[in-house]
């Protein structure tokens, strides 16, 4: 194959996730070695080494821990353990939680569902269409002819009831307001067939998100497993299985 066909997955989270914290790095490493030779006093040496260890640390946890520009896997295998059926990923943005799931059950077909307004810009940015650049991601995967591109609002899904053996949704729906998170569960529980899994992935208020970037990541942070469990619980769905992962919550919920 021709080195230019070779396509890449860039699902496009802004450079700082992964690599702010090395300017950081290299200013305190600088001015640590300013300090050493003008021989500063121990208490700011002290503090200039902690900064070092510190913004070291957080850039080796944010770029190969955290990893959200990289490929994600499956938080369950609990998740479509059939391995067939038709899936709906509800927000798919550039396609890093649909190419997971596609990627994990290679037999089954997906629906990547997103606005692709506001939200969109502001996690990915301008430039070429929303559309081209998640079918860009799902064809760099291979994905593709599994696939299908939907634009619509996770508020009011433009699909017939019980319609998808599965439904996921990856750091989106945590971007709602309580009224839109309570009308997207809702759509979730409608559009998923009776003995159908939804797998909800939250950004969540961890030990290794907060060190890596203290609250600057936290979408509805301060909502805990027991506030989500319960608004699961509240739209009809039973919660099977709830757990965390680097800088994320999961919970694992059929519908009865
Ligand atoms: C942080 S991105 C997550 C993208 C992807 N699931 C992932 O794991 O990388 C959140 C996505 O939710 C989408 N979104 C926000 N509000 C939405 C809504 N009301 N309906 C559909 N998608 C929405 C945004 O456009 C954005 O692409």
């Amino acid at each position: 194959m021709p080195l230019c066909a070779i396509a890449h997955l860039n699902f496009g989270y802004p450079w700082w996730i992964s690599y702010g914290h090395l300017p950081l790095v290299v200013g305190a490493v600088s001015i640590l070695l300013l300090g050493y030779r003008r021989k500063w006093s121990k208490w700011p040496m002290l503090l200039l080494a902690l900064l070092v260890l510190w913004s070291g640390a957080a850039f080796l946890v944010a770029r190969f821990v955290l990893d959200i520009n990289g490929r994600a896997s499956l938080p369950t295998q609990n998740f479509l353990p059939s391995g067939v059926g038709r899936v709906l990923d509800i927000g798919a943005g550039t396609g890093r939680s649909s190419i997971m799931v596609l990627e994990s059950r290679p037999r089954a077909t997906l629906v990547a569902l997103d606005l692709f307004a506001d939200s969109f810009e502001q996690h990915f940015g301008r430039g070429e269409s929303p559309q081209q650049r998640l079918l860009a991601n799902l064809k760099a995967a291979g994905v593709e002819q599994r696939a299908t591109i939907q634009s619509g609002d996770m508020r009011e899904l433009p699909f017939n009831p019980v319609s998808f053996d599965a439904v996921v949704s990856a750091y989106a729906i945590d971007h709602l307001d309580r009224q839109g998170i309570n009308l997207s569960l809702s759509e979730a529980a409608r559009v998923v067939k009776p003995g159908g899994e939804f797998l909800l992935i939250l950004v969540a208020k961890e030990p290794w998100l907060q060190f890596t970037f203290g609250p600057l990541l936290m979408h509805s942070g301060i909502r805990g497993p027991a506030w989500w469990t319960t608004s699961l619980q509240d739209v009809g769905f039973q919660v099977l299985e709830v757990g965390t992962h680097p800088g994320t919550l999961y919970l694992l919920a059929r519908r009865p």
